[in-house]
């Protein structure tokens, strides 16, 4: 696994199975805090409700809940905030184990990255290991329903079974009225399964590239 430095001066790495970075290479940091936690309004919710509730889908080195983490707790230290991660890599895992990245909670992602789990005061993060098709069935939404939701899986090119209608019917059902999803890719086809699964779609951010990502919004 090559590691990359990207614009922004974090770093991400290259995928040798799925030819494809973790990031993007204009800023991989930038792409965690502008993509997903800002338009998720991660730290908005985490003061008006004092409460909120994350899937992230395809953590990898875990920067998109780095990032939440860190919006959420700027916003409101108390914040209670649960968040449920998806991965079925360890060994992207292991690389965020030894990563000196600028967020300020980082030490929380290296302990899910370890552990699985973990916990601190009013957070708490679980990583449920294995293919997220099949784990993502294992989330009851009698116990938990979702706030934000970052879909952030290699392209639909490359890792085509993250991005169907029956998955995101998946995300759909765990999500609060109102919730946001998030996600970079702007493709017509993700687009339409994500209508599909009964979500509203807006055009996300740009950041560093000329198309913008897509939100998509519980109704
Ligand atoms: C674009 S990277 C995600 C980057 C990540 N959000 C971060 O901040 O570092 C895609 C991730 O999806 C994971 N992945 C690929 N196929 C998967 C599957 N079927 N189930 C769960 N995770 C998968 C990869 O291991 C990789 O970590």
């Amino acid at each position: 696994m090559k590691k990359v430095l990207t614009k922004d001066n974090s770093v991400t790495f290259h995928n040798k199975e799925f030819d494809e970075h973790y990031h993007s290479l204009t800023g991989a940091k930038e792409e965690a805090v502008k993509k997903y936690a800002e338009p998720c309004r991660i730290a908005e919710l985490a003061k008006s409700q004092g409460e909120i509730n994350i899937l992230d889908v395809c953590f990898g080195l875990g920067y998109n809940s780095a990032a939440a983490l860190d919006a959420a707790l700027q916003s409101n230290p108390d914040c209670i905030i649960r968040i449920i991660a998806l991965e079925n890599d360890q060994e992207i895992l292991d690389q965020a184990k030894n990563l000196e990245v600028s967020f300020r909670n980082y030490e929380l992602i290296k302990a899910i990255a370890e552990k699985h789990k973990a916990e601190k005061r009013n957070i708490s993060l679980e990583l449920l290991f294995g293919d997220a098709q099949e784990k993502i069935k294992e989330i009851d939404s009698d116990e938990i329903l979702f706030d934000a939701v970052f879909l952030d899986p290699f392209s639909p090119k490359k890792c085509p079974v993250l991005w169907t209608e029956e998955f995101f019917k998946d995300i759909s059902g765990l999500m609060k009225k109102g919730a946001i999803l998030a996600t970079y890719s702007c493709a017509r086809s993700v687009r339409e399964n994500l209508k599909a699964a009964g979500l509203e779609v807006k055009d996300g951010p740009i950041v560093g590239r000329w198309a913008p990502g897509t939100l998509a919004v519980k109704k």
